[in-house]
């Protein structure tokens, strides 16, 4: 049987067949039957019928996970272990060899491009320094939350299998992958807004806007209501602190409704230049006329008075203290939990293809994760062992 996709809700919610995001290893149909389940406008009974008929094969669900976990189909051996146990003898043998998988050399290969994918940077030593750094983390049982954190060898060197802890060198701050040169060079743009978008994007599997008010917004006399959390005026533009950019425009978009959580974030990137290295001075270019065009300045940003910060409330005057707030945000922890489910599941990225699992989906494995400190390999086994993964 095919099995169900767990994005039901979010696939409706878009508008688009269900079953379109259900992408399988090899890239078909689980058995090639193309017994479909439905176009995506069965009720929710329905749905909750289909997903009451599925059953547990765990001769199936070993062969993705080894295809996922080692990149290869599973020895005969490990496929005979499993067939031939029964009932929960069986439940527990297929365990046992996903922490095969997990603690195998071959493991690394996969979770370091499972990293590079996911923060969408690999290839030389320096963009693969912090794809290396969060697959040290896998592999070792880390916590996802020192991604945001640690302050030592986040710059490590791969060698086939073999990761080496190596401090990275570009200066400033220290704190996972948030100060890496790689990501500061593979995401350097004007005003250093690719890095922040990087970071939400890459960490809350969520676009700008980010921090949008649930009360319908303030008329700010513009095309639309004003939809940010924050007061208006937290934003620069010419007659707002003297900005030369027009943050405040509310002409053709409202440029605030982003900017504002943008433009809080924004400066802690900016001392970072083109090849990832933290200068003393903001060092990163705007569109602004000028050949070669000004580089940007603090003012361009935030009106006086305002304070970096994560999220409104969320004060973070550097990028250590931004990696702390990261680090205990409920949203993050749920979107690094749903990008390893999704990789489990055999989804593609979530945030450029609307693959967002529902939190109730992997609530329990996300309960799991925020209680066990966020250890990552617990996290993949707690992906590759769920009914949802285990049934079809
Ligand atoms: C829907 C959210 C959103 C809105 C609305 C928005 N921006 Fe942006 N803006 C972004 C993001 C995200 C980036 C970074 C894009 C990238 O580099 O990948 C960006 C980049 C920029 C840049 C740098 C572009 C460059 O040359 O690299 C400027 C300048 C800017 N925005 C100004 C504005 C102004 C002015 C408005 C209103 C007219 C506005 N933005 C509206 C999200 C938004």
């Amino acid at each position: 049987m095919k099995r169900i996709s767990i994005l039901l809700s979010a696939a409706i919610a878009f508008a688009v067949p269900a079953c379109s995001n259900d992408v399988k290893p090899g890239g078909g149909d689980d058995d090639g039957s193309g017994s479909g389940t439905g176009s995506g406008s069965g009720s929710a009974d329905q749905w909750q019928q289909i997903l009451n008929d599925r059953k547990t094969d765990y001769n199936y669900a070993l062969r993705i996970a080894a295809l996922r976990l080692t990149g290869n189909l599973p020895s005969m051996t490990d496929v005979n272990t499993v067939a031939s146990a029964a009932g929960d003898a069986q439940r527990q043998a297929y365990e046992a060899l996903i922490h095969t998988y997990l603690d195998s050399p071959a493991f690394t290969t996969q979770a370091l491009n499972f990293w590079r994918d996911t923060f969408k940077m690999g290839g030389s030593a320096m963009l693969d320094s912090a794809p290396a750094f969060a697959t040290k983390l896998t592999v070792t049982n880390g916590s996802y939350t020192d991604l945001f954190t640690k302050n030592t060898g986040g710059c490590p060197t791969v060698s086939g299998t073999t990761i080496t802890d190596v401090e990275c060198a570009n200066g400033g701050p220290k704190s996972g992958v948030l100060t890496n040169p790689g990501v500061q060079q593979q995401f350097f743009s004007n005003f250093a807004f690719r890095r922040v978008r990087w970071v939400q994007e890459t960490f809350d599997c969520l676009r700008f806007p980010a921090e949008l008010s649930t009360t319908g917004g303030t008329d700010v006399g513009g095309v639309a209501p004003y939809l940010g959390v924050w007061p208006f005026g937290s934003v620069a533009s010419p007659t707002n602190g003297g900005g030369r950019v027009d943050f405040q425009n509310v002409s053709s978009a409202i440029c605030a409704n982003c900017h504002t959580t943008i433009n809080h974030i924004a400066p802690l990137f900016a001392f970072y230049d083109g090849t990832g290295t933290y200068k003393t001075t903001v060092s990163v270019p705007t569109p602004l006329a000028g050949t070669p065009p000004p580089l940007a300045q603090l003012s361009d940003y935030l009106p006086p008075g305002e304070q970096y910060a994560w999220r409104y409330g969320k004060a973070t005057p550097d990028i250590p203290t931004l990696g702390q707030a990261m680090a205990a945000d409920p949203d993050v922890a749920r979107c690094g939990m749903a990008r390893i489910w999704n990789f489990a599941l055999g989804y593609p990225d979530i945030v450029d293809q609307l693959t967002e699992v529902p939190t109730q989906t992997i609530q329990a494995q996300l309960t799991a994760f925020t209680q066990n400190n966020y250890r990552l390999k617990d996290a993949f086994f707690a992906a590759f062992t769920s009914e949802a993964f285990t049934k079809f």
